[in-house]
Formats: C-alpha cells, structure tokens, sequence
C-alpha cells in the first residue's frame, strides 16, 4: 500500500487531519531451508521479503486501544490496561499479544489508534503474523521511548504468539523479520541465537514462491502436536544420552532412535529434525561456494522429508513440488513454512521463470482444481520505522 493512501485510510478512520499517524513498516519472511528445527533448538536458513505490513499509529488520550485492519475491515477497541487477555476475536490478538508484553515489561502503554495494511497473503506460511507483531513490537519501542533492543522486540513477539495466540511457534519467523536483511538470509542457530548473514546470490537463478491457496485449517494444533512429539522423542532419548533437544544429536547418532524409541511415529519425526539439521548446514555451506545446484538438492530433500518424515505437507504442497520438478530449469523446490498448504519456494533458472509459472500454473489446477499464485519476491531488510 502507497504511503500516502495508508494515511489518507488513517484519516477516514480514526479523523483529526491535524496529528499525522506514524509509519511503520515489518517483511514477510521465506524460510529457504529448515523447517520445523526452529523449536528443537536447530538451524534454519530465512530471509526477510520486500512485502509485509504496514502500520500507521497514533497516540490519543482517551486510554482506548482502537485497532483497525484495511485487510479484513474488522476493528476492536480495548480498554487500556495494566494487563490484558486474548480477545475472541483472533486477528487483534496479534498485536494485543504484543502489548500485553509491553505491559509486562512494566512500559506504560496509553491510548493508541492502529491501522494495518498487509501485502502477505494470510495463513500462507510467509509469517504473515510475525510480521503484524513486529511491526507493532518496533512502532511501541519507538512511540514510547522503550529502547529495547531488537533481539527483546523478537523474544516478546514469540512469547505474544505462544501465550496470547497458543501456537506455541519457534523464534524463527519474529527474528527473520527482524533482523531481515537486504539480498542475504540468515543462517541461525536457535539455540544460541547466533546468527549469520549469507548473502544471496542466485546468480541466472530466481527465487519463486508458489502459493497453493489451500484453506488451512487446525494449523496451529497440527503444529502444536508436532512439538509435543518432538518434546516426547527428548523424553524418551533422555534417560540413555544428556540431550535437552533433539538438535544436541547429529547424522551419526540417528540409529539412537530405533534403539531407545518404540512409537514409529516419534522415531520419523525425530529423524527429520536430525537430517534437517544437517541438510541446513549443508546447504548453507554449498550456497557460500554459488553451487545453485546443490542447494537445490538439498531443498528437495528437505521436502521429501518434511512429507515422508514430518508429514506435514498434503496434497496441494505435494502437487506443486512434484509437478514444479518436472520442469525445465528447476533447481530445487520444497514447501515453506508450517506447511498443511500454504507456499512453496523454488529456485530456478531465470530464463524458465516464465514458462515455469505458467506450466506450473495450469498442470496445479488441473489436478487439485485450485488456483495457484506465484511471487517473484526480492529479499528486503527487516521491521522499520518508515521514514
Ligand atoms: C511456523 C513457525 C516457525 C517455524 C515454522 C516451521 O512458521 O512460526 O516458528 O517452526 O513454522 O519451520
């Protein structure tokens, strides 16, 4: 959305031409490659996208939260107060969740008027939600002088979707919009929070996100069973190797599994964050050498795993990916994401994009009977105040 347009929206709302909103700006994100370690104190490899959320915000003094979404023209008004509880209506919980961690910080939060504008599809895996909650989190640290740092503003946004929201989410996606970056992704360990910036060079290769338009449904408690197994996988190895996640195991120690787990069900999804892990560093080491190729492989088989291991794909996800690596040009392709539908992200050579978008397009609808979108995103820097 135009800058101009938002405040123009902000004024038809909220009125008093006088007092001009403030901007701000956070990216959707793109997880290049893995997925579903984040949580189990893994690697993962995102970048920030040049879509996101915008925010216009101002302060009143009628102590009201008043919140408003261009999106879904829905809006709220909440009391301020010292605490907060999630309200039924889910979308404002987002950046409500994100007060309440204002408020918990002891950071006198008064009236407010917010108005959102979002260009990242919703529910499709590109962290639509942690980029609400970042936008928010930067426009509260900056309007109300709190001077946290960023890492502060990611951990309070995760802890807001985990408390506030109940998917009980990994930080990968508030710190890839957080710390995004312009042409690198961010090679991160989640357990130590140490991170890298890799710069992207795809060279004659360009990066495509492949929505499946798949209504997702449950998500959040599909999401939040696979945590609670890979939590039970800890449990079981515990007694016979000291691990507090199952990132702590490496490739060679995969036959622990079958050894000291019995459910076949915990077994696979234990393997996948133990090969996931590995194909991350992999990837992220070939990628340093511009081997496209072999990054490629590696999304493959991540997808492959994410399917046959961690099940968390479905039909649409699996049709894109399959029908995408008939394709001419396509160097890797896999779903992004939470997965249950949602996007895929593939790397192709750029001159197949087209024709790769548009084959992909038709053979999709053919067999599933949707509508694909297709971005070709650029990777952008992270939540900011706009200037
Ligand atoms: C969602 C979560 C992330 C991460 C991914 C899967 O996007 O919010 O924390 O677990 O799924 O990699």
């Amino acid at each position: 959305m135009k800058k101009k347009s938002l405040i123009e929206n902000f004024f038809t709302i909220y009125g008093n031409r006088n007092n001009q909103p403030v901007l701000f700006f956070s990216p959707g994100r793109v997880n290049l490659i893995g997925e579903h370690t984040d949580y189990n104190g893994g690697f993962v490899f995102p970048c920030a996208l040049n879509f996101g959320t915008y925010l216009a915000i101002r302060k009143t003094d009628d102590n009201k939260l008043k919140f408003h979404t261009i999106n879904f023209d829905r809006n709220e008004t909440i009391d301020v107060s010292s605490s907060y509880i999630s309200s039924e209506k889910k979308w404002v919980n987002y950046p409500l969740g994100v007060v309440n961690e204002f408020a918990r910080n002891n950071i006198r939060i008064t009236g407010l008027e917010f108005l959102f504008s979002g260009d990242v599809p919703n529910n499709a895996g590109l962290s639509s939600s942690a980029s609400i909650e970042m936008v928010t989190a930067v426009a509260l640290n900056d309007l109300f002088k709190s001077g946290l740092p960023l890492i502060d503003l990611v951990k309070m946004s995760q802890r807001a979707e985990n408390k506030f929201v109940g998917m009980n989410c990994g930080i990968m996606d508030q710190f890839a919009v957080g710390f995004g970056k312009e042409d690198h992704a961010i090679f991160l360990n989640c357990d130590t929070l140490i991170y890298e910036y890799v710069p992207l060079k795809l060279k004659d290769h360009s990066l495509i996100i492949a929505n499946t338009n798949k209504k997702r449904g449950l998500t959040d408690s599909k999401y939040n069973e696979r945590v609670a197994e890979c939590k039970k996988a800890v449990e079981l190895l515990q007694p016979y190797k000291k691990i507090s996640n199952l990132s702590e195991l490496n490739s060679s120690e995969i036959d622990l599994l079958n050894k000291y787990i019995e459910d076949p069900v915990v077994i696979r999804r234990a393997r996948h964050i133990i090969s996931e892990n590995g194909r991350t560093k992999e990837a992220v080491r070939v990628l340093r050498k511009n081997n496209i190729q072999q990054f490629g492989e590696l999304m493959n088989q991540s997808h492959d795993s994410l399917k046959n291991d961690y099940e968390v794909t479905g039909f649409e996800l699996d049709t894109l990916v399959y029908e995408a690596r008939k394709q001419p040009g396509v160097a890797g392709t896999r779903m992004t994401g939470a997965g249950f539908g949602g996007c895929t992200v593939s790397i192709v050579e750029k001159k197949y994009s087209e024709s790769f978008i548009k084959k992909l397009g038709k053979a999709y609808s053919e067999i599933t009977g949707l509508v694909a979108d297709f971005y070709l995103p650029e990777i952008g820097d992270g939540a900011r105040k706009m200037g």
